[in-house]
């Protein structure tokens, strides 16, 4: 029950009314048992100083931030950890006594989402789709998870070109390569992952993929569209064809709402496997409502 000391927690963002991150949270909050409460707060880019300043006007926990704001956020804020300064963005930030903290959960996300299967990908070949914010996060997550050699496909060549640039400088990410389109296809056939973070195949463009139906996928392939809108694209349809192992970008959204949650209030909180099941059903039953 919300009562008078109820902590408020919430998303930023704009557009925000199709975010599953109030629905997520308050369940979570749910599972831990903590008197806690998580709302969306449509917050325009003119208002995002002083939406940051009303946190601690306002004794706001803790919020998520998401788009437009994730880079935006960062100067507002008192304290940035060393993701954050790696990644030039911020998720999550966090009222502290010494003002507010900035923290970005997207790569623990995806690792965790990974399981036990994180430990496989150690040296592997990897093939990245996309070169824009998401691609950052996962690239990230990939020097943390050293992988081996990294491809980068995107349709726009030179940004890839630069992501991997920065990629290096920021983070110490090594091995990366982008690739042309003629090339991709080879290079899927290596790689042991292919991750997909561009938004092709994203609702309402569900027939849209970003590989060919040829691509080489087999039963030795783990394919991840970072897509969760449908739960199951046309890139994913055209790996389990084939026998690839697959995976939609529901539980990384789940994950780092879990780290989120873990930063604000200082626990190591986890997830059983019913739980985590009863969480993607939930969501899904949001997406599809
Ligand atoms: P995000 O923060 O979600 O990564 P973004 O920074 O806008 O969003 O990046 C979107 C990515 O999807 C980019 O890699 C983009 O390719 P370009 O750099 O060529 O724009 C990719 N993308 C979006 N729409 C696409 C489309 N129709 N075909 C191919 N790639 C597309």
């Amino acid at each position: 029950m919300i009562k008078a000391n109820t902590h408020v927690y919430g998303v930023i963002g704009d557009p925000i009314e199709h975010s599953l991150s109030p629905a997520l949270q308050n369940w979570l909050f749910k599972q831990f048992d903590l008197n806690a409460v998580y709302t969306a707060f449509q917050v325009h880019p003119q208002n995002l100083k002083e939406a940051v300043q009303a946190m601690s006007a306002l004794n706001l926990k803790g919020l998520n931030v998401t788009l437009p704001h994730k880079a935006a956020v960062v100067e507002y804020c008192d304290k940035r950890s060393g993701d954050v300064d790696c990644l030039g963005v911020a998720n999550t930030l966090s009222r502290e006594s010494s003002g507010v903290s900035a923290s970005v959960t997207d790569p623990q996300g995806f690792i965790e989402s990974l399981g036990q299967m994180r430990t496989q990908f150690k040296d592997a070949e990897v093939c990245v789709l996309g070169a824009g914010g998401a691609a950052r996060s996962i690239l990230f997550a990939l020097a943390t998870l050293e992988t081996g050699p990294v491809w980068v496909y995107n349709r726009t060549r030179e940004k890839a070109e630069h992501l991997i640039r920065e990629s290096k400088q920021a983070f110490g990410l090594s091995r990366a390569r982008t690739l042309s389109e003629s090339e991709l296809n080879a290079a899927i056939e290596s790689c042991r992952m292919v991750i997909n973070t561009t938004s092709v195949g994203m609702y309402p463009q569900t027939d849209a993929s970003p590989v060919r139906d040829d691509a080489p996928f087999s039963d030795q392939h783990f394919v991840y569209d970072l897509i969760y809108n449908p739960v199951t694209t046309r890139l994913l349809q055209i790996a389990e064809q084939k026998g690839a192992h697959t995976r939609n970008g529901l539980d990384m959204l789940i994950f780092q709402g879990l780290e989120s949650l873990r930063i604000w209030t200082h626990a190591d909180l986890r997830l059983s496997i019913s739980q985590l099941n009863e969480c993607r059903t939930l969501l899904k039953e949001q997406l599809y409502e």
